[in-house]
């Protein structure tokens, strides 16, 4: 895992784009081992924020630190698993051409993939469409792949972009009870959602907000500070506080 005590590192993060300020002085540690939950309304800048850990866009001030490598770099890159908001998968392809091709691009070998790639379509319950087109899927199957790529190649850090949206109630579980117990095997998981008791679930929650962090802590040491009734309240009542 490296010397460096944080997987990620975000030291006063900003961008504008297209003149509007979407990140604003970003600063947040991420240790190794930690499960973050990021909730924070449409245009927060969480997709925003997630490119920049990628390494796929620079801030224009601000530092990036992702595995003890400043950003953009493409070292860590392979150790990382990034499910995207919006598809990246192959439509043409089936979902194990798909699984196939994005572990030969993550390095790993036949017999790795083939092992690998069994167990994952079982965790994502896709093993009767495995040989379909990514095309001909449901939404809530393409994102259900879609996850699958992203945790293929057993990352050490896993970024994951509103993954349960479109997915049924009881294999959202199924997903989070995956991302608890990856989590418990050391992976370091940063998972945005819209499910605020989802997201509290995490060792911390961040709440963000036009491009800032209005909090960033254990869901019950937020509840006791604000003495708010849930996480929901309390993020409303920050939010009117910062406004
Ligand atoms: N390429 C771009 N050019 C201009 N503005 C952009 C660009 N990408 C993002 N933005 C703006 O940055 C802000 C943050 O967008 P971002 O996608 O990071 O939000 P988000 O928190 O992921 O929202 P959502 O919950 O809807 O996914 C928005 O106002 C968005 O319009
Ligand atoms: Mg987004």
């Amino acid at each position: 895992m490296g010397g460096d005590p944080l997987a990620i590192k975000l030291q006063d993060v900003r961008l504008k784009l297209g003149g509007r300020d979407v990140l604003r002085g970003i600063t947040l540690d991420v240790p190794y081992g930690d499960s973050l939950g990021v909730i924070g309304p449409n245009g927060a800048g969480k997709t925003t924020l997630y490119r920049m850990i990628m390494g796929l866009g620079l801030p224009d001030s601000g530092v990036v630190e992702v595995l003890g490598h400043r950003m953009p770099d493409p070292r860590p890159r392979g150790r990382i698993g990034y499910m995207p908001q919006d598809e990246a998968l192959y439509p043409d392809l089936t979902v194990r051409e798909n699984l196939n091709f994005f572990g030969q691009v993550f390095g790993m070998d036949a017999r790795r993939r083939r092992r690998r790639i069994d167990e994952i379509l079982a965790l994502v319950d896709l093993p009767d469409r495995a040989d379909d087109r990514v095309r001909e899927l449901s939404g809530g199957m393409r994102r259900r792949a879609s996850l699958a790529v992203a945790i293929l190649h057993e990352p050490d850090l896993v970024i994951l972009d509103e993954p349960t949206v479109g997915v049924d109630p009881e294999l959202r579980a199924a997903f989070w009870d995956y991302f608890l117990k990856m989590n418990s095997q050391g992976t370091t998981i940063i998972v945005s959602t819209h499910h605020l008791d989802e997201a509290s679930r995490c060792s911390r929650v961040a709440l963000l907000r036009y491009g800032e962090v209005l909090a960033c802590e254990p869901a019950q040491a937020l509840l006791a500070r604000t003495g708010a009734p849930d996480v929901e309240s309390a993020f409303l009542q920050l939010a009117r506080r910062r406004a």
